[in-house]
């Protein structure tokens, strides 16, 4: 076979391909039009075609985008403070008692009697007891049916991994962005539609203040799968006893499975509104639920997450899902950090626990000085009082136009609403994940920039 060598020429979009004859030890070169998506300055050097549903994805990751738009903005204002209410990372230090047993096991192993290897795939047994314990018992779930990992958002993409392409996906509108873009990867969708600013073959369920943030099941498409988000990120809310009662009527109807995605459940306060899927009854028949540390305790760096499938889920053929999960894990994963479980395991002792719950409402004081200037202000508010995030409605305004005027005016970055989907238009997402004075200092940027609007 002959060698390849090629080059993209940036200012036509023609590939020239060099081929090496190996007999007479000539190149020949051949010039074919391409669609130059990117016009990469190096030699080309493999033949491996790119996996064309990765092609399919909207202009980069939300937040690198976010990201990239902040560095511009400091580059042409490098005096300016930027205040970050974006990407919704958690700011505070991680509980003492919490930290004192990650760095004991980290110290231990040093040890010859800390050191400990590869552990179980699934998690300690110990870590898995104590999530069951103090989240899942009391609505009927077992330690066995609890897999510890590396965080949420990694078990999201082993679930579309388990679940394969041929599944058919509902995703709320607005959603957590990795949903759709996992979807995509995996090819369970067609193309990006520019007029429905949406991938093909994905059902959007949208949510906006007209239905209360909650899907018209009666108007859904039946899918294999359903992610729900509760309380929701970006729209801050949370769904009543009542409401997600329907939502496992509508699954069980269909044969569904939701994937539920609980990873700010304990920011809900609100007796009338489960913090588990698994408080309704007949669930356990359709759902599975994956939730984490990061919003709990800080981990979004340490790293540390879990996903409870129970026994009775199964697939159409009866084959229990939890089986299927078990070898998933088993397969592309080993085990979360043992310095992270350690930390997990502290974070469910009772001082952990209450240092965790301590960390939570800091950020719930935060929200809800974010919702109270926003709605002094005169802006229509949503969230924040069950979830860390605050959506803030600006209407007939695209979002990426407002996230502009704010960076431009207040130097603050916030997240455009288009961001996590096409009813996510018109509004824009604050997080409360920050320091107090810098809460605090945005909050009188606001009153200055919008006061008079
Ligand atoms: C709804 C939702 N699920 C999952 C995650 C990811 O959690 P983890 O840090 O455990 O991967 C996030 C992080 O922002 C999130 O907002």
């Amino acid at each position: 076979m002959a060698d390849l060598t090629s080059s993209f020429c940036s200012a036509q979009p023609r590939l020239h391909i060099r081929s090496l004859n190996r007999t007479n030890g000539t190149l020949r070169s051949r010039c074919c039009k391409v669609r130059c998506v990117a016009a990469p300055a190096q030699e080309v050097t493999t033949g491996v075609k790119r996996n064309e549903n990765i092609g399919k994805l909207q202009a980069g990751y939300l937040f690198p985008e976010i990201g990239r738009r902040r560095r511009a903005h400091q580059e042409k204002n490098p005096d300016a403070k930027i205040i970050s209410l974006g990407i919704g990372d958690t700011t505070e230090p991680v509980p003492k008692s919490i930290a004192d047993a990650m760095q004991k096991a980290a110290a231990g192993l040093a040890t010859l009697e800390g050191y400990s290897g590869y552990g179980a795939e699934q998690g300690r047994g110990e870590v898995r007891q104590a999530i069951c314990d103090r989240f899942y018992s009391h609505v009927g779930r077992k330690a066995n049916e609890i897999f510890v990992s590396d965080g949420s958002k990694c078990d999201i993409g082993r679930l579309q991994m388990m679940f394969g392409a041929s599944t058919s996906v509902a995703v709320q509108d607005p959603s957590y962005p990795v949903y759709v873009d996992s979807s995509v990867i995996m090819g369970m969708t067609d193309g990006y539609d520019e007029s429905s600013k949406g991938f093909g073959k994905l059902e959007y369920m949208v949510c906006r203040p007209e239905n209360d943030f909650f899907p018209d099941l009666s108007n859904a498409r039946r899918t294999d799968l359903i992610f729900f988000c509760n309380p929701n990120n970006p729209t801050g809310a949370a769904a009543t006893r009542k409401q997600l009662e329907e939502l496992v009527a509508f699954a069980r109807k269909n044969g569904s499975i939701i994937i539920y995605d609980a990873a700010y459940a304990i920011y809900i306060s609100d007796p009338e509104r489960p913090q588990s899927i698994f408080e309704i009854p007949g669930a356990e028949e359709c759902a599975l639920e994956t939730c984490s540390f990061s919003k709990y305790a800080g981990f979004t760096g340490v790293r540390l997450g879990w996903t409870v499938v129970p026994e009775q889920l199964r697939y159409s053929d009866g084959f229990p899902v939890i089986n299927d999960f078990n070898r998933i894990m088993t397969t592309v994963f080993n085990g979360a950090s043992v310095v992270a479980q350690a930390g997990g395991f502290a974070c469910l002792q009772d001082e952990g626990f209450k240092e965790m719950q301590e960390l939570v409402a800091f950020y719930k004081e935060n929200a809800a000085i974010l919702r109270t200037t926003f709605k002094e202000l005169g802006f229509s508010v949503y969230g924040g009082e069950d979830a860390p995030y605050v959506w803030v409605g600006f209407p007939g305004k695209p979002s990426w136009d407002v996230f502009a005027e704010i960076l431009e005016r207040c130097n603050i970055v916030t997240t455009p609403g288009s961001g996590f989907g096409p009813a996510g238009e018109g509004f824009v997402r604050a997080s409360a994940f920050g320091h107090r004075e810098d809460i605090l200092e945005a909050v009188e940027r606001f009153k200055k920039e919008f006061g008079g609007r």
